[in-house]
């Protein structure tokens, strides 16, 4: 799909049905690249007008439920505002919005990623997107990883499925952080020495949130959404709403 290619079928869906029953067709933008979702969503909603609208959810890759449940639990577990949080996988999709809703919940974020020109690029669209700064960092080695985690509070990885991040000789005894989260729960895991079960387990002083205590989350959250695209015919559900479903959940 691209911008270009949208209009016929919101047609179809705007035009096929009118009043009430508008509320049982809504559309939904998924794949795998969040920047290109945006653009999607952005093209469909220039085509509605007046009454002419459906209820419209983007979700690329689970991006927005999945980041939305982690920082939603992380909100629950420690002072995000002014903390310094280290993003981990900072570059992918669930990276990327886990980052923009951290630093507009006033923590310090730092952007991780193996290359810091990816690290530098993600940074600039989350400016582009939330009108908020991360602060990128090159994290492909234990070092480069304990540098960016010099005075972290909370660390999230959310890397790759199957790939280590955060070895457990980096967190442990680690001084300042206190909260660990992890969005991949297939082995090994992104943070060495937890489990993906973890909900807010203690782990040698850290309190620890695996991918499995994010994941039971984040489906709630995408249930609730899913059901309140279909309350009305006007709901969107971008990254704020699905952050704000989050919360309240
Ligand atoms: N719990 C849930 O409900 C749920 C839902 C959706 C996704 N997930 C999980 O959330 C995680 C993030 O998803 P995503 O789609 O954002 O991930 P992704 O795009 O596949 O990967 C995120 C980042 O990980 C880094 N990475 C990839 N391969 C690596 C490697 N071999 N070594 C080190 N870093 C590597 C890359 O960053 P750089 O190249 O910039 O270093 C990449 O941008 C995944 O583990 C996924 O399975 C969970």
């Amino acid at each position: 799909m691209t911008p270009d290619d949208v209009a016929p079928l919101v047609h179809g869906a705007i035009f096929t049905r009118g009043g009430v029953d508008l509320r049982s067709t809504a559309v939904w933008v998924g794949g795998s690249d969040v920047a290109r979702a945006e653009a999607l969503t952005a093209a469909v909603q220039k085509v509605f007008f007046g009454p002419f609208r459906v209820s419209l959810m983007m979700d690329a890759n689970g991006c927005n439920t999945t980041a939305a449940a982690a920082v939603a639990r992380l909100r629950g577990a420690a002072t995000l505002d002014g903390a310094r949080v280290v993003v981990l996988g900072g570059t992918g999709p669930v990276g990327l919005r886990a980052a923009g809703f951290l630093a507009r919940e006033g923590a310090s974020v730092v952007l991780g990623s193996r290359r810091l020109d990816r690290a530098r690029a993600a940074a600039e669209q989350i400016r582009a997107r939330f009108g908020v700064d991360v602060s990128p960092a090159e994290t492909s080695d234990a070092a480069g990883t304990a540098r960016a985690l010099e005075g972290a509070v909370v660390c999230l990885a959310a890397g790759a499925a199957s790939v280590v991040l955060l070895p457990r000789r980096v967190w442990v005894g680690h001084p300042t952080l206190a909260v660990l989260a992890d969005v991949n729960a297939v082995p090994p895991l992104g943070i060495e020495g937890t489990e993906s079960g973890d909900k807010g387990a203690e782990r040698d002083g850290k309190q620890v949130f695996g991918a499995l205590a994010i994941g039971s989350l984040k489906m709630k959250v995408h249930k609730a959404c899913v059901a309140s695209l279909f309350e009305k015919a006007d709901a969107v559900l971008n990254a704020e709403a699905i952050y704000a479903v989050a919360r309240a959940t």
